[in-house]
């Protein structure tokens, strides 16, 4: 593997950036040839500085619904752009894109929109916290809703009073959300949960139906509001919201990365009763109402309720599962692997069962050379440009590594 380019835009990168590259798209917990930065993206693949291409199954960390630089999606963005993007006020494309959204999602009757993930999970607890006055927000431990002071993985630079008011319990665990909520008393305000148990490391579980409807129930007893926070599965377990298949309404959903394909567009929905809450809070920011991200969603919106996207996704997330799991038998590598096929974590095990970062970092490090890009320990994502003979040639280089790493 060449890795010239990117060892050098790497070591400039760390003059000037803090860390080089911050945040979840830094590979620095990765194989040091994991590449750092792309010059090039379409469809399922991405090239890197040094010229190599990749079957990516990150997709961006979730935006590529559709896979990279969608024809019609980008089409709709550029003419947009040529129209009205950024303006003194919004454009027509915000009314309907809410239109829209409201005739699509179950719960939804309105929407907010905004640029990030953060944005939308941090909108919904101001909304929360002042629909009853309350304060008491619970949250599982290890989910991930965002990255700012009062739900960032890492506490530097926050304070202790900044996180005073949240109460942590077990996902799937309707016993520790009761001990929870009857910790947080008559001044509980939310309670948050994500569409299925997708922390990094961790073996994804569905959830568990007790668990989802206690959520439920606990939020209807004390007047306070469940937050779904579908930034991450938005799209990609349903054409719904995605509690909407277990048929548990949230008051509040959170949703970003895929809605527009790639284009800055994230999304505070909310039920009727959640309004008037949401009218009186200040949120807004320099970029939230640009036209053209919303002109993306609109035509995204459109290819979701006429293709056959998510079955796709599904079926090749499901050949990809069955591929590998005929390889560990053979080889004897213990692959483990969870969470929906469309989203699947991929990580290797010891003989005990549990994981073994340094063998996940390897199988990770030897796809590279075979041209396949796979996270070693954060759940991956399918788009729809993902083919059949992506899917065997990746299987067909999972079967060399496997086999090398398996003796
Ligand atoms: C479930 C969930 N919530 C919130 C966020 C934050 O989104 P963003 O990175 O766009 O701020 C993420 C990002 O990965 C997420 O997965």
């Amino acid at each position: 593997m060449k890795e010239e380019r990117n060892k050098e835009l790497l070591e400039r990168a760390g003059k000037v950036i803090p860390n080089g590259v911050y945040g979840h798209m830094s590979v620095g917990n990765q194989s040091p040839r994991t590449p750092q930065f792309y010059a090039r993206a379409k469809g399922a693949y991405l090239w890197d500085y040094d010229g190599q291409r990749y079957i990516d199954y990150m997709c961006a960390f979730g935006p590529q619904l559709f896979g990279y630089g969608h024809e019609e999606i980008d089409a709709a963005f550029i003419n947009q752009l040529r129209e009205v993007d950024i303006a003194t006020a919004p454009s027509a494309r915000m009314v309907e894109l809410a239109e829209a959204y409201a005739k699509q999602i179950t719960h939804c009757d309105w929407s907010m929109f905004c640029k990030n993930g953060t944005d939308a999970t941090s909108m919904a607890l101001m909304v929360a916290r002042h629909y009853r006055q309350k304060r008491k927000v619970l949250i599982a431990s290890g989910a991930y809703h965002g990255a700012t002071t009062w739900c960032s993985p890492v506490a530097h630079g926050t304070l202790p009073e900044d996180r005073a008011h949240f109460i942590h319990y077990e996902y799937n665990n309707a016993e520790s959300l009761r001990a929870a909520v009857a910790e947080a008393g008559d001044d509980l305000a939310a309670i948050f949960a994500t569409p299925h148990k997708h922390d990094i490391i961790a073996t994804q579980e569905p959830p568990d139906l007790d668990y989802a409807r206690a959520a439920r129930a606990a939020c209807d007893e004390h007047d306070a509001l469940l937050i779904l926070d579908d930034v991450r599965g938005g799209f990609r377990i349903a054409r719904d919201c995605s509690w909407q298949a277990i048929d548990v309404a949230p008051d509040l959903s959170t949703w970003g990365k895929a809605l527009a394909n790639g284009h800055a567009l994230s999304c505070l929905m909310g039920s009727d009763k959640a309004k008037a809450a949401a009218s009186e809070i200040f949120v807004t920011g320099s970029f939230w109402m640009a036209a053209a991200p919303m002109a993306a969603a609109l035509k995204t919106l459109e290819l979701i309720q006429s293709t056959d996207y998510l079955e796709h996704t599904i079926a090749m997330g499901q050949a990809l599962r069955n591929g590998l799991e005929g390889i560990a038998k053979e080889t004897g590598l213990a692959i483990s692997q969870s969470g929906p096929a469309q989203m699947p974590l991929i990580m290797i095990n010891k003989e005990d069962g549990r994981r073994d970062m340094k063998l996940s970092l390897a199988f990770a490090d030897q796809l590279l050379e075979h041209g396949i890009l796979f996270h070693p320990y954060h759940n991956m994502f399918f788009s729809n440009a993902i083919s059949d003979s992506d899917i065997d040639q990746t299987l067909s280089a999972c079967q060399k590594v496997a086999g090398a790493m398996g003796q």
